[in-house]
């Protein structure tokens, strides 16, 4: 019985790894493929952009502004944060350089905070 079991299992895994392969190898991109490519490409790109700047707004405020000034200037607790890009500040909210705290906000609140703070000027 559990033979059968495990020989089953590996059919499965062996069908669906054969499957993914014939996939990726078969068919070739025709002209209108490559536009669908080029435009998703172009759409995850100002996906980055986009963010809820009444949402961003509320949790920097509650949470960052005590530290980096309502606005994004600097204060006695933290310097000013203007100018960066959003990787930069996803990784100080993930890092907390200095007396930063780790995390103080994570997953999507703090991807949309970063782009929110990376568009400020
Ligand atoms: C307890 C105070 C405090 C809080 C709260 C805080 N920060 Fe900071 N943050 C700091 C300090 C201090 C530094 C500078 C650390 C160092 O480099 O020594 C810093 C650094 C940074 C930097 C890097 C600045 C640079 O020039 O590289 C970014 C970006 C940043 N914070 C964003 C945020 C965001 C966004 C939040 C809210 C989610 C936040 N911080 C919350 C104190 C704080």
């Amino acid at each position: 019985m559990k033979k059968l079991l495990m020989t089953l299992i590996g059919t499965i895994i062996l069908t669906s790894a054969c499957g993914t392969t014939e996939d990726e190898v078969d068919e070739p991109q025709t002209g209108e493929d490559i536009e669908q490519n080029e435009e998703e490409i172009a759409n995850t790109s100002d996906e980055e952009v986009l963010y809820d700047a009444s949402s961003a707004e509320a949790v920097y405020i509650g949470r960052c502004s005590g530290c980096h000034g309502q606005d994004l200037g600097g204060r006695s607790g933290g310097p000013g944060i203007i100018g960066l890009s959003k990787e930069e500040v996803l990784s100080a909210i993930e890092e907390g350089p200095g007396i930063m705290p780790k995390n103080v906000i994570t997953g999507e609140e703090a991807e949309n905070v970063a782009a929110w703070v990376a568009d400020q000027q």
